[in-house]
């Protein structure tokens, strides 16, 4: 995925060899047929401007997902695609473009571009077909007018019960509390949602199981954006974007706590989306289960009953703590402490002082060394987005892919599958001889 990403971002160079003017009065054309995959539209309205809103739309004829809608005010847009380099949505149709969508919207503000010229922009490495039209408001207008399944609000989408997106294009199932809820994957992509005004005040968890031993991805977003993202962009904490990734199977499932309400640092939607998308294509029939839970609920239960409870299941728990303790603690760190598989492996390789380290030899037998004369000087390893050269000892996986040995050995305690092709890395772990050895 890295390597697609520097593909586009090579080829997606600006290139000012289309300037089409369009005055306020022209504001629609249709079936736009570009010679060029690039081309830039000067948005002859600049010291005109009669409206205080333009909101600009593209609607593709075929999907393509290298398509993208770019504005620049008083010059014209300078872009890139590479994720990693995207800091803010400014200048730029992050929605449609990584929800790969047919509709593109920008919408601009007169104030915004104050008898400057404004530049559009649209970029593919394809020719495409598109109707592009100019509407001149003084509302805010929302993307696809909400796709009449929300209702639009300065500019955003309040969607629908059942529904969500940036502009509410997708059902999705509604995670209500205290109802256990089962979704069967079918080897499609499916959405769910919880809806934190309505847990007001209280602090809630989700419990999230599955019957698969082949593993279901989980994605949260705790945004507008729908997308399953490449493994390196997860955690890049755009403008509104906030994704976190998991991994759940028939052993290992997870509990979430959701009190990002009040977390207001990154324009949190009151809305928080789930993404569930099957790891095996072979696997038939798998089940997912959600439980909603109300932790205040749990607390109303009186203090005798607590005190009886806990001193007859007190002995059990403690057999399960000490059996479960090392999968736990990876679990734990996986899904609590940190935000991301990424994050995580930072903090690991800065904190290095995990009980793990013990594994290093072990693992690093399984992971034969690689000569770095074989590689270019300018490939990375995906892990750190550092150059190969960077660090002496290369490892390769079972699976070819290469990596920093101090990267893959992070990222193997906190996560089993290759980061670049996700494939099992059948790293076999003897954690009981270890522990004798301590
Ligand atoms: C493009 O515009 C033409 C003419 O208004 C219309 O017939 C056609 O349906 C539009 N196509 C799309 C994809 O919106
Ligand atoms: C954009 O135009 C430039 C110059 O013609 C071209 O080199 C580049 O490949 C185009 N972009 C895409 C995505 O084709
Ligand atoms: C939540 O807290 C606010 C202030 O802290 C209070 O005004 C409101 O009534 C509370 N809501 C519920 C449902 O308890
Ligand atoms: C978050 O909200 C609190 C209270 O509403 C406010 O005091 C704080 O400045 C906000 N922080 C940011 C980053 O907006
Ligand atoms: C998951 O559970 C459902 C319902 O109990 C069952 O039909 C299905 O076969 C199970 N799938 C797997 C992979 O175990």
């Amino acid at each position: 995925m890295w390597f697609i990403l520097q593909m586009l971002q090579f080829q997606i160079t600006f290139s000012l060899e289309t300037i089409i003017e369009i005055s306020e009065n022209a504001k629609f054309w249709s079936d736009v047929q570009l010679s060029s995959p690039n081309n830039t539209y000067l948005l002859n309205i600049a010291n005109k401007a009669n409206f205080p809103y333009y909101a600009i739309n593209v609607e593709l004829h075929k999907q393509d997902d290298t398509f993208s809608l770019h504005y620049g005010i008083g010059k014209p847009p300078k872009f890139s695609l590479s994720l990693s380099e995207i800091s803010e949505v400014q200048g730029f149709d992050i929605y449609g473009y990584l929800e790969n969508r047919f509709t593109h919207f920008i919408l601009l503000s007169s104030e915004d571009f104050q008898s400057r010229q404004v530049y559009i922009s649209t970029s593919s490495e394809w020719t495409q077909n598109y109707n592009i039209s100019v509407t001149a408001t003084n509302n805010k207008l929302c993307p696809n007018n909400c796709n009449n399944q929300g209702s639009c609000q300065d500019g955003k989408c309040l969607c629908n019960k059942y529904y969500i997106g940036n502009d509410c294009h997708q059902k999705a199932i509604y995670i209500q509390q205290n109802k256990e809820i089962i979704l069967s994957l079918e080897n499609t992509v499916k959405y769910a949602y919880v809806d934190l005004e309505e847990s007001e005040n209280e602090s809630m968890s989700l419990i999230v199981k599955t019957n698969s031993s082949e593993g279901v991805d989980l994605y949260i977003m705790k945004t507008r954006v729908l997308y399953i993202p490449a493994l390196e962009d997860l955690n890049r904490k755009y403008y509104d974007l906030l994704v976190e990734g998991n991994e759940i199977t028939s052993s290992s499932p997870i509990e979430f706590e959701l009190k990002d309400r009040n977390d207001n640092s990154t324009l949190i939607q009151s809305r928080i989306r789930f993404i569930f998308k099957q790891k095996s294509l072979v696997e038939q029939d798998v089940h997912i289960s959600m439980d909603l839970i109300n932790q205040n609920t749990q607390n109303t239960i009186s203090t005798t009953t607590v005190i009886i409870i806990v001193a007859s299941i007190a002995g059990i728990i403690m057999i399960l703590s000490i059996l479960f303790a090392i999968g736990k603690y990876f679990r734990n760190k996986k899904i609590k402490e940190a935000i991301s598989a990424l994050a995580m492996v930072r903090q690991m390789q800065h904190e290095k002082k995990y009980i793990a380290k013990s594994f290093d030899d072990e693992i690093l037998q399984q992971l034969p060394q690689i000569e770095s004369d074989q590689i270019k000087n300018t490939d990375i390893c995906p892990i750190c987005l550092d150059l190969y050269t960077s660090k002496p000892d290369l490892r390769s996986t079972k699976c070819k892919h290469l990596f920093h040995k101090e990267c893959l050995l992070a990222w193997i305690y906190i996560n089993k599958n290759c980061p670049t092709c996700r494939a099992d890395l059948k790293i076999h772990m003897n954690l009981q001889r270890n522990q004798q050895q301590q």
